[in-house]
């Protein structure tokens, strides 16, 4: 078991998903890109920015290659550091839709984009993601949402109908340091709550979590119209046979 071999190796109880060491160690390992990605890594750990993480950047970056994603569609831009992960992934001639409603914090963006070599492949929307998601046209092969935890339940109807059959719907902090999963009612454990739960019923995702950081879901779109059983021989929640 990982949590009796942390605690004889002396493991501290995790502050947040996994014991602490086991994250670091697993940061450690984590690809970090070039100097100019490294530069913006810097800036947000020295400035404060939620920013995902090489762990994440890189699993975000192995997703989005590994559906071939063309365009792409990410809620919460802060200093593009993720953006970058994920524009690095684009096919060729694809497009990074990045949405921050700060303009501020989007003009941080777009410097760093251009210190990363990738602006030409991405365009930031100034505004809310519920307004993007009524106004950007068109499907995404891959969309990262990374914004204010209580407003996810209003972008996970629009974010469904919005990723491609085949597609990935990537969400973060989907644990909130393990408080999902206790008593805690804060607005953002009941929002988060409310968002995987509503996910995880969804007929048309298949969506599971992985316990890097804060918590990631990943849900594929395997149907548009709900009838997912007939069509992949897969139970919604009980697997008829492997899918
Ligand atoms: C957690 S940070 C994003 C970090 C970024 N994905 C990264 O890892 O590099 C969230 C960002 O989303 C912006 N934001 C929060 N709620 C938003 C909303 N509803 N619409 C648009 N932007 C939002 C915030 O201003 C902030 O810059």
């Amino acid at each position: 078991m990982v949590a009796d071999g942390a605690r004889r190796a002396g493991g501290r109880m995790p502050r947040g998903i996994v014991y602490e060491e086991i994250d670091n160690y697993i940061d450690g390992l984590a690809n970090r890109g070039d100097a100019a990605l490294m530069a913006v890594e810097k800036q947000g750990l020295d400035e404060g920015w939620p920013i995902v993480g090489a762990a994440e950047g890189s699993l975000l970056h192995i997703l989005a290659r590994s559906v071939r994603a063309k365009r792409i569609l990410e809620l919460g831009t802060a200093i593009g550091y993720s953006g970058t992960w994920l524009a690095r992934a684009l096919a060729d001639g694809g497009e990074l839709v990045t949405v921050e409603h700060d303009p501020k914090t989007a003009a941080l963006a777009q410097k760093n984009f251009e210190r990363t070599g990738v602006s030409s492949k991405v365009r930031i929307v100034v505004g809310t993601a519920e307004r993007a998601l009524r106004e950007v046209k068109g499907l995404f092969d891959f969309i990262f949402n990374d914004i204010d935890k209580v407003g996810y339940p209003a972008v996970l109807e629009p974010c469904i109908e919005r990723v491609r059959l085949g597609g990935l719907l990537v969400t973060d902090n989907v644990l909130w340091h393990g408080d999902v999963s206790r008593k805690d009612r804060s607005p953002e454990v009941t929002a988060i709550r409310t968002y995987n739960e509503r996910l995880s019923k969804d007929p048309r995702m298949i969506a599971s979590v992985v316990p890097l950081r804060d918590g990631i879901s990943i849900a594929s779109k395997i149907t548009i119209d709900g009838f997912g059983i007939a069509h992949h021989g897969v139970a919604h929640g009980v697997p008829s046979r492997e899918p």
